[in-house]
């Protein structure tokens, strides 16, 4: 795999870097976000070094030229504030147009595309759709660890016509993430939150051994209470995970919740005295992963139990990792993000990455041959 990295003694004047990024974000979050944040140098570092740059992104999942709402609009204002220059936003897909743009661009200049997923061809990985977008380029980067576990067009396909490099955040979340997998300091505590088991199995299994405890919340450990007998009201609770997340119990690694905050008969958040138990829990650990909230942390009554670990896991000596959308913006609106080891930008590609399974665009550039 080749990283920018590499680039960093060169002039890229005459080259056009296709920087792939992932901009699925709410925009009204996007100040929050590590997605932006971590792009910013990225994008400095082509423009300082005299390339043009277009950014490429997805947003949601469309059906078809949603643009009302689902365009990448809004990111242009976005991005020109935070990178203070200014960033044309070209809103089809007229390549032919979008080649006289980049040619009239000045050295260092930059273009926001839209929403690729406006293409079919985007999530076909196809690849006369990869083409046409590597037309316009020079190089491609991909800057989207968050969407790397996706074959899709900007992400795979495209490496097979372009010089292809890891970005520098990619860099990153690969040099951090396997860290944690090959040598984390011991103990080690994963705490695993949000809606469903079943996402989160492959990373619990990728643990076991190497994991001293699981610390569970959210909505999915409404599973875990069921299987060790709890009543859980009328809280939500995965049937098909019921006989795995009984033998995880088993294991006496998986510490689920011993009181919870509930709302209309559901269980919407961790209790106080759970909360202390975490606490407990975490004091010690050298290293932390966590991925996903403890409670239904978009109504701020039932974030209490996920703001109060994330104060413990600041507060701690331990290396951190954490990831997932509304966690990490929720760390961010804390002021704690510094706090962490290391911010990953990605949510389901974290997961899977931390499963141990192979990320399609990770593949795309380990096995990319165009120099
Ligand atoms: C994400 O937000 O996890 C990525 O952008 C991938 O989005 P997707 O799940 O719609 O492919």
């Amino acid at each position: 795999m080749r990283y920018v990295s590499e680039l960093k003694n060169k002039d890229l004047s005459g080259e056009v870097c296709l920087l792939r990024v992932d901009l699925n974000i709410d925009p009204e979050q996007a100040r929050y976000s590590p997605r932006i944040s971590s792009i910013i140098p990225t994008i400095r570092f082509f423009t300082e070094r005299n390339a043009k740059v277009v950014l490429l992104s997805h947003r949601g999942r469309p059906k078809g030229f949603d643009q009302k709402r689902l365009s990448l609009r809004p990111f242009a204002k976005i991005l020109a504030v935070k990178l203070r220059s200014r960033v044309y936003f070209f809103p089809t897909f007229d390549f032919a147009r979008l080649r006289k743009k980049i040619d009239s661009l000045e050295a260092g200049g930059i273009i926001l595309a839209e929403n690729l997923r406006f293409v079919t061809g985007e999530e076909r990985n196809s690849s006369s759709f990869a083409k046409q977008l590597a037309e316009v380029g020079t190089l491609y980067v991909n800057e989207a660890f968050a969407v790397s576990h996706r074959a899709d067009a900007s992400v795979v396909a495209v490496v097979k016509f372009l010089p292809s490099y890891a970005g520098l955040l990619l860099e990153q979340e690969i040099r951090n993430l396997s860290a944690v997998m090959r040598r984390p300091r011991k103990p080690l505590v994963v705490i695993s939150g949000g809606a469903k088991v079943l996402t989160k199995i492959g990373l619990i299994r990728n643990f076991l051994k190497s994991a001293d405890l699981f610390l569970v919340g959210g909505a999915m450990a409404n599973t875990f209470l069921k299987a060790a007998g709890e009543d859980i009201g009328d809280s939500l609770w995965e049937k098909a995970s019921l006989a795995e997340a009984k033998r995880l119990l088993r294991t006496g690694k998986i510490v689920i919740p011993v009181d919870t905050a509930m709302k209309g008969g559901q269980i919407l958040d961790i209790g106080k005295r759970t909360r202390k138990l975490f606490a407990q829990r975490l004091t010690g650990a050298k290293t932390v992963i966590w991925n996903g909230p403890l409670g239904y942390i978009e109504d701020d009554r039932f974030a209490r139990g996920t703001r109060y670990v994330i104060r413990c896991v600041a507060a701690s000596q331990a290396f951190s990792v954490v990831g997932g959308g509304e966690t990490v913006e929720l760390i961010e609106k804390m002021g704690f993000t510094k706090k962490f080891g290391f911010v990953s930008t990605g949510g389901g590609a974290m997961l899977e990455f931390l499963s141990g399974r192979k990320l399609p665009g990770i593949e795309a550039l380990n096995s990319s041959i165009v120099r």
